[in-house]
């Protein structure tokens, strides 16, 4: 008798430790390369989060969608609860869309908007990004008050802006967007261009020294501004610009980034870098958490940080979007951003 209740007792507190510390939901993850600066800060805040509370697996997708479809699939036979996928190729979306579907498994997109689609259309298929329009037109109004500040900025004495563009990968949509309203926010502002020269670097540092380096020699004495789709090339720029004499002695060149990431602060601080745009990878990194953490046990969507909106970012509780704003980062307001 006594030996039955205490084997009673031992499997009833056995099943409620089981019940208490049921295993945590199975999440794969996806970024579409690890070699990828802005990446890797939203890859870590992600994984910090998941500590403990998801049985999350990254794959690096090495920039292959092919490689990244497979990756998939593998988590799929896994019987993963949600899927977080930062896209290689946005117009995979559909392929990525009716993989997950069948397997009525939820989809977080993020960082990487799928091309036209609206989510709206797909039950269970969220994405978590940043409008790349607001950072482009940021950046030219950077460019643009700085310039009417400092009349000397104007080296030829043409009333125009005669710069250099360094692009991130051309078929991303952030590359083309901040490409283009950049300089749309520039002539806004009443401020005529002259492009010398623009050219993909691939959001990549080295890549921009090197086209910046051949930029200079190609029109010495002639760049006015530098802009970057992103704060690596920036920085790769400023290296180049460097080692051709700037930022000594009084010869300076305003150059503009995205992202606002640690040593993009750190050479605003120094002077530099003229100013960039911070893009939330924190904010970015919780959101799509949240998302997947939330989907992953059957929660559905709403979450108190993920606030879902429509393709256009209009609020709406039923909304596939979680759009993560962006803000413009110079010497006045740079030290709250840094960690
Ligand atoms: C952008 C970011 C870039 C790069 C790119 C990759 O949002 O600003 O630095 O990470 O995503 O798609
Ligand atoms: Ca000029």
């Amino acid at each position: 008798m006594k030996k039955a209740l205490v084997l009673a007792i031992a499997l009833v507190l056995c099943l409620s430790t089981v019940s208490v510390f049921a295993a945590p939901p199975k999440v794969g993850m996806c970024i579409y390369k690890f070699d990828d600066t802005f990446m890797s800060y939203v890859r870590n805040q992600i994984e910090t989060l998941a500590k403990g509370n998801l049985d999350l697996s990254t794959q690096d997708s090495q920039f292959d969608q092919p490689k990244q479809n497979d990756q998939i699939d593998q988590f799929l036979t896994q019987k993963v609860k949600a899927l977080a996928i930062n896209m290689v190729d946005p117009s995979a979306a559909n392929v990525l869309i009716q993989k997950t579907a069948k397997k009525k498994v939820p989809l977080v997109l993020f960082n990487r908007e799928p091309g036209d689609l609206d989510l709206a259309k797909y039950p269970n298929v969220y994405y978590v990004g940043a409008k790349a329009q607001e950072s482009g037109t940021m950046e030219g109004q950077i460019v643009a008050k700085y310039w009417k500040a400092h009349p000397e900025a104007d080296l030829n004495k043409d009333g125009k802006i005669q710069y250099v563009m360094l692009m991130g990968d051309p078929s991303n949509s952030d590359a083309k967007y901040r490409t283009q309203y950049s300089i749309e926010a520039v002539q806004a502002a009443g401020i005529q261009v002259e492009k010398l020269a623009e050219d993909t670097a691939m959001w990549d540092r080295p890549k921009a020294q090197e086209k910046m380096a051949a930029w200079l020699a190609a029109y010495a004495g002639k760049v006015e501004v530098v802009f970057a789709n992103n704060d690596d090339m920036a920085l790769g720029a400023i290296e180049a610009l460097k080692a051709a004499g700037y930022f000594k002695g009084g010869k300076f060149m305003p150059v503009v980034g995205v992202d606002a990431t640690p040593p993009a602060l750190d050479a605003l601080e120094q002077g530099t870098l003229l100013g960039t745009v911070l893009n939330d990878a924190t904010g970015q990194g919780t959101a799509t958490y949240e998302l997947a953490a939330s989907l992953a046990s059957g929660k559905g969507a709403a979450t108190k940080v993920a606030k879902l909106a429509n393709k256009d970012g209009k609020a709406d509780p039923k909304g596939h979007y979680v759009w993560v704003p962006y803000q413009m980062v110079t010497l006045d307001n740079y030290k709250q951003f840094k960690k």
